[in-house]
């Protein structure tokens, strides 16, 4: 395969363009085709041996992919080969196939393209988990954003005025801030020529800014720390000048307000459940238009040396992108509706689709697209039975099913299938403003294929009903319907209802 490769630490102007051996997945490994690659601050410094993670010689750089799945090892059971994923690699993505532990891939949501899906979780998930997470931003306050027009910024401006914020968006040129003049800036300062101090005095009249979020460091840091209001919330994100700054500690006690360090990486790893529950805002945000990627240019593999000098001259507005390969992409189709009696045929699985509590009334008819893929193991099948206590041969007496059943497998429980659906419901929709969720019974149930082990099996759901309940909350009806990979008919059809509050 082709690929970009660093054979010793350096510039840009260092890196090769080689045919070298594709990788092999281990176990728990995928092997990606590439289709594209997005470029991030990271890959100039990796390159470069000035960046936390430290690969050994001779690698690619190239950190966040989208592509289609190659091969995978033998654990990995969640995906396949021909999905679309995108993937979070570290490094090895300017190449025509990349390597990752499976936990760095994700199914890539069915109406995003590979150019989109390359560029969007490294930027939009440093600036949502920065501004929600760490900042706690609120709708109403100021934000102030260094760097405003470079690939985390540009995410953070668009993300402060979908979060309400007033944005204040600095950057170098002129042009910059045409760039985020469009994607909401309220006010803009030219640090190259305006007094950042000054200008947020005069936009705030004196009051300072609520939060600062700083992808640069430098000289600009404490500018922007002596320009924060009382309780302010400043967000160390990082240091594109090269420069980590020093603050003086009577300025957080004047001020009564807090240095915020943001690591992106670490939170994903860490709290895993929260930083996907962060993409599913994000992609319903996504999906409703109301946030979309700048996409400065898109470079060929052999220009991605150019990129990444591009990048360190600062002359990158939003995202640049690795384009791997000369295929073309045909429009995504619509979602069809969700038929009665069978199953659509493959309909990629997304990340969860994101509703508020409050407008759930709107989505009554609505789709919610499909779960990931789950595969039924014997040990699920056998602690289902040690739970309830039925334990019929059919289930768990592996040694017997293959002597009797036609094909020689045990097949599960059917109320086991069923009791999947609150699983994959919690997968599939995410709702805001809702602190309980109780599932509160099961209607309609129908099991039109048994499920043997080994099957991979996943859910279709969509909102029937919506009914007011005392107290405030509601009565969720969601028709689920669970699927077989490779079977036309379901494995169950019912009616899931759950209170939420
Ligand atoms: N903490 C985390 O979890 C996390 C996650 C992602 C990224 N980051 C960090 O955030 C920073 C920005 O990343 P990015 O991918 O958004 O980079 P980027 O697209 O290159 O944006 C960086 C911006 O910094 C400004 N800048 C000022 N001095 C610079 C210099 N000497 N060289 C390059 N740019 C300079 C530029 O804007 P002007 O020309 O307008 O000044 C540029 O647009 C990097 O330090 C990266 O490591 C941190």
């Amino acid at each position: 395969m082709k690929a970009v490769i660093a054979n010793e630490f350096g510039l840009p102007d260092t890196l090769q363009i080689k045919e070298t051996p594709s990788p092999i997945p281990a176990a728990d490994e995928v092997l990606i085709n590439v289709k594209a690659c997005g470029v991030n601050f990271p890959d100039v410094l990796i390159i470069q041996n000035k960046y936390q993670f430290k690969p050994t010689l001779p690698f690619s750089p190239g950190g966040e992919v989208s592509g289609e799945v190659a091969a995978i090892g033998e654990k990995i059971k969640h995906l396949k080969v021909g999905d679309r994923v995108v993937a979070l690699c570290g490094w090895g993505g300017f190449a025509e196939q990349v390597v990752t532990k499976a936990n760095r891939v994700f199914p890539m949501p069915p109406r995003m393209d590979f150019i989109n899906g390359a560029g969007t979780l490294y930027t939009y998930g440093t600036s949502y988990h920065a501004l929600k997470d760490r900042a706690q931003l609120k709708s109403g306050e100021t934000l102030l954003v260094l760097g405003a027009a470079g690939g985390v910024g540009l995410a953070a401006v668009e993300l402060g005025k979908v979060m309400g914020a007033t944005v204040i968006a600095a950057a170098s040129s002129s042009d910059k801030l045409v760039a985020c003049k469009e994607k909401g800036a309220d006010f803009t300062i030219n640090y190259s020529i305006e007094d950042l101090r000054a200008r947020i005095k005069e936009i705030t009249s004196d009051k300072g800014v609520d939060v600062v979020y700083d992808p640069i460091g430098g000289p600009l840091a404490e500018a922007a720390l002596r320009s924060i209001a009382w309780k302010g919330r400043y967000l160390v994100v990082g240091f594109a000048s090269g420069n980590i700054p020093s603050f003086p500690a009577n300025l957080p006690l004047l001020k009564g307000c807090s240095i915020v360090g943001v690591f992106w990486g670490s939170f994903a790893e860490r709290e895993p459940k929260q930083s996907l529950q962060n993409f599913g805002e994000l992609l319903g945000w996504i999906n409703a238009g109301k946030l979309k990627q700048h996409i400065h240019k898109i470079y060929s593999l052999e220009e991605g040396p150019k990129a990444l000098r591009d990048l360190m001259d600062r002359k990158v507005m939003g995202k640049a992108i690795i384009k791997v390969g000369n295929w073309t992409e045909a429009p995504p189709k619509p979602v069809p509706p969700s038929p009665k009696e069978s199953i659509e045929p493959e309909k990629a699985a997304g990340l969860p689709t994101v509703i508020k509590l409050s407008e759930i009334k709107k989505y009554i008819g609505q789709s919610l697209g499909v779960s990931n893929w789950l595969t039924l193991t014997q040990e699920m099948i056998n602690d289902f039975a040690n739970a309830t206590g039925d334990h019929q041969w059919i289930h768990v007496d592996v040694e017997k099913a293959k002597t009797l059943m036609p094909d020689g497998k045990t097949i599960a429980h059917g109320y086991l299938t069923m009791s999947l659906a609150a699983k994959f419901f919690f997968d599939m929709l995410v709702i805001e403003g809702s602190t309980t969720s109780i599932n509160y019974g099961l209607n309609k149930a129908r099991f039109p294929l048994a499920v043997k082990v080994g099957s991979r099996i996943r859910m279709h759901g969509s909102i029937l009903n919506v009914e007011d309940m005392p107290g405030g909350g509601v009565k969720l009806f969601m028709e689920c319907k669970m699927e077989l990979e490779g079977e036309e008919k379901p494995a169950y059809i019912g009616e899931l209802i759950t209170a939420l509050y």
